[in-house]
């Protein structure tokens, strides 16, 4: 109570109260209530698609127990087409997709997966292919024609139609109207780079949005093609190449704009893509879901190895990202820590977010290049929350319970899964499982948290230890 005026503690309880009707009404078309999850060909084949990657990759993610996991979408990315019909709609590549995106979509509808297209808002598509710019009505259609699911719509080749928040929100208009008259529900998500303040237009008209230039495997590496520092949310370069450190950093402060409905999408992982080691990987999985990205695996799946399999396959940490109230966390504090190689800056950073159950998730990320011990001050922990004083906490470690490496790599070389012991979210949807306290959803208890015994761990270099915080 000390920290809010009557007259603020009113306006709080305002806002939280229309927070919790808003969960249910939030979405513009009714999709994307927890962020989308799914596996998109970009990150490691970019042009190199076919109708054999997308159904080979599909058998992997079933196998693998991805897809009763929840990645569901399975999203070709550009360079599908080529050109448009004499009536003006857009053609699937022959040689490509011989039996068209229909049968596509046949195929992974049959394997209860669901099949995301893409198409830019441009004249053409950063590959040089047709873009959908003032043919939206008719490309609309033709993906609705072929039962797609989900549109990722690109940015290049925008005839300068941007600038400002109304040219980049008509522009995305145009084909969520579009989407919208097919009658089909098709998640949408805009993938233009952050420009003109998506975040602040995006739940409007679109399931998520993206809010920085395209990622690549790299932890903090700077970069000029990403010239947008990790503090230029407002960035009018998006460029590509961007860090991961580079992308969290502008999401820090845009998660008040995200929601049931609608999120901050801060690109593809690159998990088991690159040289990321085991710990980065740990680190750049746990952050994107603790602020409510969507999930989308940027993998060649069918050369997973083992570590990074068990990355994406740790349903404790996937619980919070689909967490029912999606509220993403904030970060709560940074602090420079003295250099040691020279890469990157050398940063901790704490950061703290409610869940739907009352439980908290708080995550201790070192940005640095050697390992720290980090400590979090329960009245940082629950800094926006006045009953710090009165309570304890236990503190679950979310990576504890993580798949034995030696279990991991039987899966990925083909071996079957223990079905009693995975976790499956096609039989027990996340909120289902979080209500009963299913244990392969808490990790495992490690620490009791007070005002007199702060949480504290021994951080690797490049990593983040990751805890849910239930009452005790
Ligand atoms: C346009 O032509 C293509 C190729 O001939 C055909 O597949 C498609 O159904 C036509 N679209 C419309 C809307 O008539
Ligand atoms: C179209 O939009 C309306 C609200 O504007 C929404 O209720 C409806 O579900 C949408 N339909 C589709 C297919 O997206
Ligand atoms: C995990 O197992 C794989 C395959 O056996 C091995 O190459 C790798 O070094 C192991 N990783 C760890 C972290 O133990
Ligand atoms: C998960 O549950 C669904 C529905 O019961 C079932 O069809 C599927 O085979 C299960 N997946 C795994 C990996 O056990
Ligand atoms: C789950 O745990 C919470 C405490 O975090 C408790 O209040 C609730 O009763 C538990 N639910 C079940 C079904 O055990
Ligand atoms: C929390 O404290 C209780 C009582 O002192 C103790 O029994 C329990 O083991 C502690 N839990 C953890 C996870 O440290």
């Amino acid at each position: 109570m000390a920290k809010y005026s009557t007259f603020s503690l009113a306006c709080v309880l305002l806002y939280l109260n229309d927070v919790a009707t808003a969960a249910s009404i939030n979405s513009y078309n009714g999709l994307g209530l927890t962020p989308q999850m799914g596996w998109d060909n970009w990150n490691a084949f970019a042009c190199e698609v076919n109708e054999e990657l997308l159904l080979g990759t599909s058998e992997k993610i079933v196998q693998l127990g991805l897809r009763d996991l929840g990645y569901k979408y399975v999203i070709l990315d550009d360079c599908w087409s080529s050109g448009r019909a004499a009536n003006g709609s857009l053609v699937a590549d022959s040689k490509k997709f011989p039996n068209g995106m229909k049968h596509v979509a046949d195929e992974l509808h049959g394997k209860d997966l669901l099949f995301g297209m893409y198409s830019s808002a441009g004249e053409y598509t950063c590959g040089g292919y047709p873009g959908s710019l003032d043919h939206e009505d008719a490309d609309a259609t033709s993906f609705a024609s072929w039962d797609v699911d989900y549109l990722k719509y690109d940015n290049c080749f925008n005839r300068g139609q941007f600038g400002t928040p109304e040219t980049s929100f008509k522009r995305y208009k145009a084909m969520s109207d579009a989407l919208n008259k097919t009658g089909r529900p098709i998640f949408y998500s805009l993938c233009n780079w952050g420009q003109d303040l998506t975040s602040y237009w995006g739940s409007a008209i679109s399931n998520s949005w993206r809010i920085s230039g395209d990622i690549t495997a790299s932890f903090d590496r700077p970069d000029s093609r990403c010239p947008c520092d990790e503090d230029d949310y407002d960035c009018k370069l998006p460029g590509f190449h961007c860090s991961i450190m580079n992308i969290l950093g502008k999401a820090a402060p845009m998660g008040q704009n995200a929601g049931p409905g609608g999120w901050n999408d801060l690109d593809c992982l690159e998990v088991g893509v690159g040289s990321l080691t085991d710990d980065e990987e740990v680190a750049h999985f746990s952050m994107w879901s603790i602020v409510k990205s969507p999930l989308v695996i940027g993998a060649d799946v069918n050369k997973l190895d083992s570590t990074s399999y068990s990355v994406y396959a740790n349903p404790a940490v996937i619980a919070i990202n689909q967490d029912p109230a999606g509220v993403p966390a904030t970060r709560i504090w940074r602090k420079q820590v003295p250099q040691v190689d020279g890469n990157g800056k050398g940063e901790i950073q704490l950061w703290s977010g409610p869940l739907d159950n009352g439980d908290q998730v708080v995550a201790l990320l070192n940005g640095a290049s050697i390992p720290m011990t980090m400590t979090a001050k329960v009245d940082d922990i629950f800094i926006d929350s006045d009953e710090v004083s009165v309570s304890s906490w236990i503190a679950y470690d979310l990576w504890a319970n993580r798949l034995a490496n030696s279990t991991a790599s039987s899966i990925v070389q083909g071996g079957s899964l223990d079905y009693s012991k995975y976790y499956n979210a096609t039989e027990l949807p996340y909120a289902s499982g979080l209500a009963k306290n299913d244990s392969r959803l808490l990790g495992q208890p490690v620490a009791n948290v007070s005002i007199k015994s702060p949480l504290s761990a021994y951080v690797p270099a490049h990593g983040v230890a990751l805890y849910r915080l239930k009452k005790a």
